[in-house]
């Protein structure tokens, strides 16, 4: 980090805070000094704030740039499957053939979950939200894997990121099932991450399951779209859990309760939803004019971000998978064509012109997850699922390293101190 420095003029004092450069991207300002001068910073919503040092994503909103490793997400897209991506978010580089292959054969060795882990699904209304499940039996594994919560022991965490990488297809797959009150299927350690993913969804014990290759090729493409991004919302607060000492399962179950808001991974099933209620082109006008409305909570979901202002680079690949598997597969889904034209109304409207709002990850990705057959209840489920590498790689960065606790402070405008007033007194 370069010395560089900005001067802060308080009450007379001259404070000098230093500055440092990253490899690319804004340069941070360091407000460490600013307790003992007695001041805060203050950003509710964390927009001006760097809350940490991390090397594993890089995002330019602006230029709508988004790099793992300093790969772009399209050429990852394009090029690379997800386990792939995985093992480059988790160690940092491109694994060779050999240590591909041996990452995908680990992976594969930790897909069965514990057979008592199954009845913590009974436990549930089959109409239980998928999601509401999932926060369950992701912090209930903590309880069955004593063996690798020592979070000092590197050995431990890389053992804790295989396990949850490679048993959430099969707890999300399981909430499917159960749901359908269909038996659980077992992965299949010769089908691919994403075959498997789908056999375990799709597949009944009565018959072999044939795998669509179109329909994994594009499962695997979505899990590689939304396996990481920076310090957003659900990863802030694995980051935030996991900087007390808390497991990593315990960690993981806390970003999947902060992915589940419509604000954040929620998105994807409100788009849907959103679609559904809009129903007609003739419709669009009336809705885009709601999303204008100050008076009016509705906003257009899958539209705007807090980082990009230009378009996503995912919803770009997203957007050009769903031409390609609806395609394929031969699917005119109306609402396609309806999610393209509100596109187009929306980026020609002054209102989303000026405030940089542009379609993000979820505004197509519900489009091909129903095409796959996937229910909209499960959209946040598969985005959870693929997000869980990022997850355990920005956990797995922040104990590797030097830490301390998260804790935030505040502007309080509470009241001044006052003596308790006796209950005869009121
Ligand atoms: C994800 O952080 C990440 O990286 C998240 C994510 C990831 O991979 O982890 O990318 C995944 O969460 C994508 C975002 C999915 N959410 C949605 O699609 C929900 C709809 N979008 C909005 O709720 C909103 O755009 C956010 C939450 C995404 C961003 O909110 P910000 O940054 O706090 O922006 P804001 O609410 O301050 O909005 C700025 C202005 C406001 O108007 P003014 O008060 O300035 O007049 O833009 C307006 C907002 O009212 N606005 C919208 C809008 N989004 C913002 N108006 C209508 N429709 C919208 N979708």
């Amino acid at each position: 980090m370069t010395e560089k420095s900005a001067q802060l003029n308080l009450g007379g004092n001259t404070l000098d805070l230093p500055i440092y450069s990253g490899t690319i991207g804004p340069d941070v300002v360091d407000v460490g000094k600013l307790t003992g001068a007695g001041v805060f910073t203050y950003d509710p919503g964390f927009v001006s704030t760097a809350a940490c040092e991390s090397k594993i994503t890089y995002i330019d909103g602006g230029k709508g740039v988004l790099l793992h490793r300093g790969y772009p997400i399209d050429q990852l897209a394009d090029n690379s499957d997800y386990l792939e991506v995985c093992y480059l978010l988790l160690y940092g580089e491109l694994p060779s053939a050999t240590e591909k292959q041996q990452f995908e054969n680990t992976i594969n060795n930790h897909t069965m979950v514990h057979e008592q882990l199954r009845n913590f699904y009974q436990g549930f209304r089959r109409d239980a939200h998928p999601m509401a499940i999932m926060c369950g039996v992701v912090g209930a594994l903590s309880a069955f894997y004593h063996d690798s919560l020592e979070i000092s022991d590197e050995r431990h965490r890389e053992i804790a990121a295989f396990r949850l990488i490679a048993k959430m297809p099969t707890l999300a797959a399981m909430c499917y099932k159960y749901s359908l009150g269909q038996p659980f299927m077992y992965p299949r350690n010769d089908l691919s991450y994403s075959e498997n993913f789908l056999q375990m969804m799709f597949g009944v014990p009565c018959e072999e399951y044939e795998v669509n290759p179109i329909l994994a090729k594009a499962m695997d493409k979505i899990f590689i779209l939304h396996a990481d991004h920076e310090q957003n919302a659900s990863t802030s607060t694995v980051r935030l859990a996991g900087s007390s000492g808390a497991n990593p399962f315990a960690c993981i179950a806390a970003g999947i309760a902060a992915l589940w808001g419509p604000a954040h991974g929620g998105a994807n099933e409100a788009v849907l939803d959103m679609l559904t209620e809009i129903g007609d082109v003739s419709n669009v006008d009336k809705f885009v004019a709601k999303a204008k409305d100050k008076n009016d909570p509705f906003r257009l979901m899958g539209f705007g971000h807090r980082v990009y202002k230009n378009y996503d680079p995912r919803a770009k690949v997203m957007r050009e998978t769903c031409h390609e598997v609806l395609g394929e597969l031969g699917i005119k889904d109306p609402l396609l064509e309806l999610a393209m034209k509100l596109e187009d109304i929306a980026r020609s409207d002054s209102y989303f012109i000026e405030k940089n709002l542009y379609p993000n990850v979820d505004f197509y990705s519900g489009i091909i997850l129903k095409a796959i057959g996937i229910p909209t209840s499960m959209f946040t489920v598969i985005f959870a699922l693929a997000r869980t590498v990022g997850w355990v790689a920005h956990w797995h960065e922040m104990i590797s390293g030097s830490y301390r606790i998260g804790r935030p402070r505040q502007l309080y405008t509470g009241s001044p101190q006052r003596d308790f007033v006796p209950l005869d007194k009121r």
